[in-house]
């Protein structure tokens, strides 16, 4: 039986249908409020509005809880690969085996890049953020692979090109970054282990394929492949719902991505504690400045819109810092710091009457240091995670009957009508 809220305004009674999820989760359906009442709701950054209906990640943010499609992420960074997972999060269900080994086909076989396409790499400036190269690229994927999207298929070929081209773009930009000979991918590796031999390889050094770094990378993927509706994935539904190309919304995703509050804050950590270390700073000095309402300064890699817990993919990652600096067989200072932060800000009163926990950005660059990735290229690795999930969403939200375009309300807070004044009469 439906629920109702009842809402009182002016003095009028309306009755609001309420939804819930398969979780338990309630709204409020308030799609006939303007045309009832004339008032529209206001919520800036939308902490109290369910943009859309989706079946592809749940979240529990009090409890720590994230599943893609049902399964805990502990069990798919346990048991998985990054190609499975994508698979999963795409189609809705583990793949057979056989569907699996086609994918896997399929991404290799798409694997290489158009070659005029390396002379946009040429053109920009050395310094340039790869996170604004890798966007233009996707967007201009449009032009060199027009899109062919069967949206019955579990996981059709734009999908699959496009997962497999985003890390090639990636490695390229990388190696010409650093003036070096771009690596083309090899038909017997798979998807990860194909990324860290376009990226480390080289003529004179060749790049050593260690399994335990394979396994670190796969993991750190499927930490990132999806996150229910966050800053980017928003910009993806958002972008779509104008029924542009699949190319540009993703190319959006990765924009929204790359802001310091979101996917950059795995750089912003990384950058926070090498300060850290060269201005000598204690750990009660860098918890006052985080405190400190008249600093713009935050603790980077700390915090989160839904989880007021450990971010359970956090936890994957501290374990993930052992294995990869234990396999280099090297310290990591920044680690030793990072830990130090952690305690020092999980026993602040601040910090807890807060519930600022570690988020999965406070250990990843330190994992991602260990496997020689470069800080400018951090927050592009968690881009190719986050493509699958971008992938998932965009399609559930094309095959979404209550889909139309996206188009919030304001309240203006401008002049009331208010005459043009010709030049020669401002002052
Ligand atoms: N350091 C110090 N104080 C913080 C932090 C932090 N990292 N995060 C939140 N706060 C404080 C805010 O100052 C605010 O205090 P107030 O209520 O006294 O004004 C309160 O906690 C609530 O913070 P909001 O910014 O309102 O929370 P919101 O949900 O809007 O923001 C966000 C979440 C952006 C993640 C925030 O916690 C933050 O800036 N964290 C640091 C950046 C970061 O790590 N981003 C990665 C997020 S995970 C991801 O996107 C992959």
């Amino acid at each position: 039986m439906t629920q109702y809220a009842t809402l009182t305004i002016d003095g009028k009674e309306l009755q609001l249908p309420v939804i819930e999820g398969s979780e338990g989760e309630k709204a409020i359906d308030i799609r006939s409020l303007r045309q009832e009442t004339g008032f529209i709701t206001f919520d800036p950054g939308f902490g109290s509005t369910g943009s859309c209906q989706s079946a592809i990640t749940f979240m529990d943010g009090e409890k720590g809880i994230l599943r893609y499609r049902g399964i805990p992420i502990e069990q798919l960074a346990e048991q998985s690969t990054f190609v499975e997972t994508a698979y999963l999060l795409i189609a809705g269900k583990l793949p057979t085996r056989e569907e699996l080994t086609r994918t896997s086909v399929l991404l290799n076989d798409f694997s290489l890049l158009h070659e005029d396409m390396k002379y946009f790499y040429q053109n920009y400036p050395s310094k340039a953020h790869p996170m604004g190269i890798l966007s233009a690229m996707v967007n201009a994927m449009r032009s060199f692979y027009p899109e062919l999207i069967d949206l019955d298929e579990d996981l059709n070929n734009t999908f699959l090109r496009l997962i497999s081209k985003v890390r090639t773009m990636a490695a390229m930009a990388y190696k010409i970054s650093r003036g070096h000979k771009t690596v083309y991918p090899r038909p017997d590796y798979s998807y990860c282990a194909n990324f860290l031999h376009m990226m480390f390889d080289n003529p004179v050094i060749p790049y050593e394929m260690d399994n335990d770094m394979v396994r670190a990378l796969n993991v750190f993927w499927i930490l990132h492949a999806d996150h229910e509706q966050n800053c980017s994935t928003a910009a993806v539904r958002v972008v779509a719902s104008g029924k542009v190309n699949v190319y540009a919304a993703i190319s959006a995703g990765i924009s929204a991505l790359w802001g310091p509050l979101h996917g950059g804050a795995n750089q912003a950590v990384i950058q926070m504690l090498e300060q850290i270390q060269k201005e000598g700073l204690t750990i009660p000095q860098v918890l006052a400045k985080a405190k400190d309402k008249n600093d713009p300064f935050r603790l980077m890699g700390f915090g989160h819109r839904v989880y007021k817990t450990y971010d359970p993919r956090a936890k994957i990652m501290k374990k993930m810092c052992d294995l990869v600096l234990g396999k280099q067989r090297c310290r990591d200072e920044l680690l030793k710091i990072a830990m130090e932060l952690e305690d020092a800000a999980l026993s602040d009163r601040y910090f807890q009457e807060k519930n600022l926990y570690p988020n999965v950005d406070f250990y990843s660059g330190i994992v991602l240091r260990a496997m020689g990735i470069p800080t400018n290229m951090f927050t592009v690795m968690f881009a190719i995670g986050r493509l699958p999930g971008w992938l998932a969403q965009w399609k559930e939200d094309s095959l979404d009957p209550l889909r139309r375009i996206s188009r919030p309300r304001q309240i203006y807070t401008g002049e009331t009508l208010n005459d043009y004044v010709p030049m020669r009469d401002r002052f």
